[in-house]
């Protein structure tokens, strides 16, 4: 086995690693939410835990919030600032927190 292989395998494993790590951080604005909606299954809030939450369900809210059909008092404000997209990353990254 001469070095290079040795190089390119190592290479390998550093960005294979560097995927899972990457898969497990939070998509851009999704560490805003636990500001209101606590991370913590204990926490005595008024607000919903969305951690563990069906990602459908939070994307779905998501879009009723931005286009007016769920009434609300902050999240319509919140979620216009998220695109369709930004909102289904957000919800897939919540929906795999314990
Ligand atoms: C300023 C506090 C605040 C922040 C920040 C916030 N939320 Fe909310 N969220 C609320 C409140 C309050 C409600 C209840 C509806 C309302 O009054 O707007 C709510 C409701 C929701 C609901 C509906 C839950 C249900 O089943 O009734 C979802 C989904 C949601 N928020 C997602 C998010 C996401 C995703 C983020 C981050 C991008 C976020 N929220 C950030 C305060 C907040």
């Amino acid at each position: 086995m001469n070095l290079l292989c040795v190089a390119a395998g190592i290479a390998a494993v550093v960005a294979w690693s560097h995927q899972v790590l990457a898969a497990s951080e939070p998509p851009p604005g999704a560490a805003s939410c636990s500001g209101c909606h606590s991370p913590e299954a204990t926490a005595a809030s008024p607000v919903v835990r969305l951690y563990g939450r069906d990602a459908g369900a939070i994307a779905t809210a998501m879009a009723g919030f931005r286009d007016g059909s769920l009434p609300a008092t902050v999240m319509a404000r919140i979620a216009k600032g998220f695109s369709d997209d930004e909102s289904r990353a957000i919800a897939a990254w919540l929906a795999a927190q314990k």
